[in-house]
């Protein structure tokens, strides 16, 4: 018996129909993620990476091929899903707290209202939030929003967390601590991960998979397996072994936007 993968994308094609004609995005793409892994996705900008989230999410549909979860055919949206994006939508009217309980209002649960408030203290004390539970949104950092807005994607305890480019809006040393707080999330929390990040330090700090994508209509191009272990941290990326797979994927992420270094003569 073969288990099939948690997430799979399969010769996925699609266009937007836009007023100059059909816009080719992805092209025959095929991703396969397993159950409690983390893969992050670069490529150029524009050549489709948010699409493929919105393809997982049930946003979307291809025109072509087949996107499951779970070996189920995306048909809807999913509450299985969480996702977190650049800028954290949180609701200024709400509190920290109640943010981050809302997934917990919509899809549907049987905890108590007590129970709902214990699960989101619980991430929210994971991820260095105790104490900011009653603030508005308005009063926290950009960073620590950002940390509430994973709280609230991982809430409902979601089979997949989707993050488009998260931390990209971030300062450097914000968007460091960020990923310490991604690893502690995995640590503590069961979740197959799909991050789309244009920061090659932080597809190899975080994931297990880097997916490069080829240039619109994007293709997976390449797939790198990084073999740092579970237990990451930020002075590994400076070791050989990081910085060789660093290499490898800004070459190819130069060949992905078309303009390759040649070797000289
Ligand atoms: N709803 C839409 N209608 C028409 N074109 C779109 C739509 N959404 C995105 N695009 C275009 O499709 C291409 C891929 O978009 P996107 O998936 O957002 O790329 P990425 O996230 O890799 O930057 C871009 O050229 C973008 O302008
Ligand atoms: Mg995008």
């Amino acid at each position: 018996m073969t288990i099939s993968p948690q997430i799979s994308l399969t010769n996925v094609t699609h266009a937007y129909q836009t007023q100059a004609g059909p816009l080719p995005v992805l092209n025959h793409l095929n991703i396969a993620i397993e159950k409690n892994s983390f893969t992050a996705v670069v490529g150029p900008s524009g050549c489709g990476k948010s699409t493929l989230t919105r393809l997982v999410a049930g946003l979307m549909f291809p025109d072509e091929g087949e996107v499951r979860l779970h070996g189920e055919l995306v048909t809807s949206p999913r509450a299985t899903v969480g996702m977190a994006f650049q800028n954290p939508v949180l609701l200024e009217w709400r509190s920290i707290l109640d943010n981050v309980i809302l997934p917990l209002e919509i899809v549907p649960n049987t905890l108590t209202q007590q129970q709902r408030e214990q699960r989101a203290h619980e991430l929210l004390t994971l991820v260095g939030l105790e104490g900011f539970e009653r603030k508005r949104p308005s009063e926290l950092s950009g960073g620590m929003r950002q940390r509430a807005s994973l709280c609230r994607a991982l809430v409902h305890r979601p089979e997949v967390l989707i993050l488009d480019e998260p931390f990209g809006a971030l300062d450097a040393f914000t968007r460091e601590d960020l990923w310490q707080t991604m690893h502690e999330l995995r640590r503590q929390e069961e979740f197959t991960s799909l991050l789309i990040t244009h920061d090659l330090r932080e597809s190899v700090f975080l994931a297990d998979h880097v997916v490069v994508l080829s240039g619109r209509p994007a293709t997976t191009q390449y797939v790198l397996e990084v073999d740092l272990g579970d237990e990451r941290d930020l002075d590994d990326l400076y070791k050989p072994a990081a910085v060789e797979m660093l290499a490898d994927l800004r070459h190819q992420i130069q060949i992905a936007q078309g303009r390759e270094v040649q070797a000289p003569k």
